[in-house]
């Protein structure tokens, strides 16, 4: 009797509920047929409505089901699990044979010689000094460095877990351009200050730069260097608004700006509008910090940088010269920008960064402005590529993304980051644990430079920093390689200015 009445009970259940579906198709239905605005829902009703829900789910589920491993942009499936694995620190060893196309054009290949560097002969990576001629010159210590990316654009737990990762792997961390908050000073790392052109943390209630907030950032000892933004590569020339609802009270304090107001960053410094006023900042961020100056750009034409090294030669080497550059590729990433700008302007790493080395060369300034590069140089062929275009240093944004557990899911510019990375939701955050990315974040860094070493023991040489143009190999049209030296100039062996030993891992 009583099994009877559950069965009614759950007879009549269903059908309420397949007469509610129905009811629900019916008022689809309804609405689709009489809307005006969407072409598909209204030549299909109801079923016009799955292409929306798989389009957005594809953007969840390709990269598991349908992707190959080497397909992907930004970065494919192959790069991420190098990352994710170096990250873990497990084994990142792969099977079988290369699943890599080692014909098309463009294809870099590394020299390997018959007579490989034994272990016991490799030499540890040195340390090397950015502005020797500083009142507080920077001996920076590794080959990988964390590249900038504001306290805002990334979350709270992001940057806490950065600053530990980075202080765990001696490496330096650069604050973007949202100025210095107390999450980037948690972990004791060394730091490089961003001033952006909205000069945010080192700027006056007029929104000029402010030589006392640059003495007391400066004061910091963790705070090394300043970097002078003049473009990134996602968004060369581009500006931004903040939105008045973002600058929450802390946002406000950090970057010196009215709460809850719409905060503007011109697309340019104003006070940089030809060559000589760039070496003028310069000199003079020095002069009232005296910590290392240099700046960040995405490289367009070469004209501007001809003219630059001859303001400088004309101010004098010493005190003239930025104490570095950094030069972003046109493929960089960002949280936000508009997609003609990151498609379409400036070069990329692979031509801009031999190019910027050959001209420092020849003006005789390569020794005494040291040369930062990123741009999907996340893993150890990309890394060992820059060091043989001539590289200094090495920074990256989105490899260290990675280790903090990115998953590519491209939602930086909403407020749904599903890994907590570059979200303000509470909840999401709680998914990034500080601590445990803190080790990840470490372990990344580490297990780069390691790999960079073994490609470097493998063309014979004992270190990264004695990697040169003749070490890389091109592929060019029609299937034969060609040593990078043949199509930019052969760069002289590295003078090493340190020989302060840092121990890498393993080695
Ligand atoms: C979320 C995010 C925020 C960024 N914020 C800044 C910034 O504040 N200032 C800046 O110069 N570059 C910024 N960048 C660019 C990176 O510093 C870096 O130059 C670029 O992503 C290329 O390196 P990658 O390919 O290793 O990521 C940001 C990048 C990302 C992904």
């Amino acid at each position: 009797m009583y099994m009877l009445t559950v069965v009614d009970y759950l007879a009549s259940l269903f059908v309420f509920v397949i007469g509610l579906v129905f009811l629900a198709l019916v008022v689809l239905f309804v609405i689709d047929v009489t809307q005006t605005k969407h072409a598909i829902r209204k030549n299909f009703p109801v079923i016009g409505r799955l292409r929306g829900i798989f389009e957005h789910l594809g953007e969840f589920f390709r990269q598991y089901f349908f992707a190959l491993d080497r397909e992907e942009l930004p970065f494919n499936r192959a790069e991420r699990n190098w990352v994710y694995r170096a990250a873990k620190s497990v084994d990142n060893t792969v099977a079988f044979g290369s699943t890599r196309d080692l014909r098309p054009p463009g294809t870099l290949l590394f020299v390997n010689t018959p007579f490989p560097v034994l272990g016991q002969d490799a030499t540890p990576i040195h340390d090397v000094t950015i502005g020797p001629n500083c009142d507080n010159p920077y001996v920076a210590r590794s080959l990988i460095n964390i590249s900038a990316m504001s306290y805002g654009a990334i979350s709270k737990p992001a940057v806490i877990a950065l600053s530990r990762g980075a202080k765990l792997a001696n490496c330096w961390l650069n604050t973007g351009e949202g100025g210095l908050s107390p999450c980037h000073l948690e972990g004791g790392a060394d730091l490089v200050f961003q001033i952006g052109t909205a000069k945010y943390g080192v700027r006056d209630e007029h929104g000029h730069m402010s030589d006392h907030k640059l003495r007391e950032i400066a004061a910091h000892d963790q705070v090394k260097m300043f970097e002078i933004k003049l473009s990134q590569g996602a968004k060369p020339g581009k500006g931004g608004i903040l939105p008045g609802q973002k600058v929450t009270e802390e946002i406000a304090r950090i970057r010196g700006i009215p709460v809850y107001e719409d905060s503007i960053s011109p697309n340019r410094h104003p006070e940089i509008e030809r060559v000589s006023d760039i070496v003028d900042m310069v000199q003079h961020v020095r002069n009232v910090t005296g910590k290392p100056v240099g700046f960040k750009t995405v490289i367009g034409s070469f004209e501007w940088l001809e003219k630059l090294c001859v303001a400088i030669k004309q101010r004098g080497i010493i005190h003239g010269a930025p104490d570095f550059i950094s030069i972003d590729s046109a493929d960089g990433g960002t949280g936000a920008a508009p997609m003609s700008l990151m498609d379409y302007v400036g070069l990329p790493i692979s031509e801009s960064l031999p190019t910027v080395v050959d001209l420092l060369e020849k003006h005789g300034l390569k020794e005494r402005i040291k040369v930062i590069a990123s741009g999907k140089l996340i893993t150890p062929a990309e890394v060992a590529w820059a060091y043989c275009a001539g590289a200094d240093f090495v920074a990256t944004a989105r490899g260290f993304m990675f280790a903090l557990g990115c998953i590519q899911a491209m939602q930086c510019n909403k407020n749904t980051c599903p890994t907590g990375i570059t979200t303000h939701d509470r909840r999401l955050q709680k998914g990034l644990n500080p601590q445990d990315k803190a080790v990840r974040v470490a372990n990344y860094a580490r297990n780069l430079t390691y790999e960079v070493c073994v490609i470097a023991h493998s063309c014979g040489v004992r270190g990264p920093r004695e990697m040169n143009r003749s070490h890389v190999r091109m592929v060019t049209e029609g299937g034969k390689s060609v040593p990078l030296s043949s199509i930019y100039s052969a760069r002289p062996a590295r003078v090493q200015l340190h020989q302060q030993p840092v121990t890498s891992k393993k080695e």
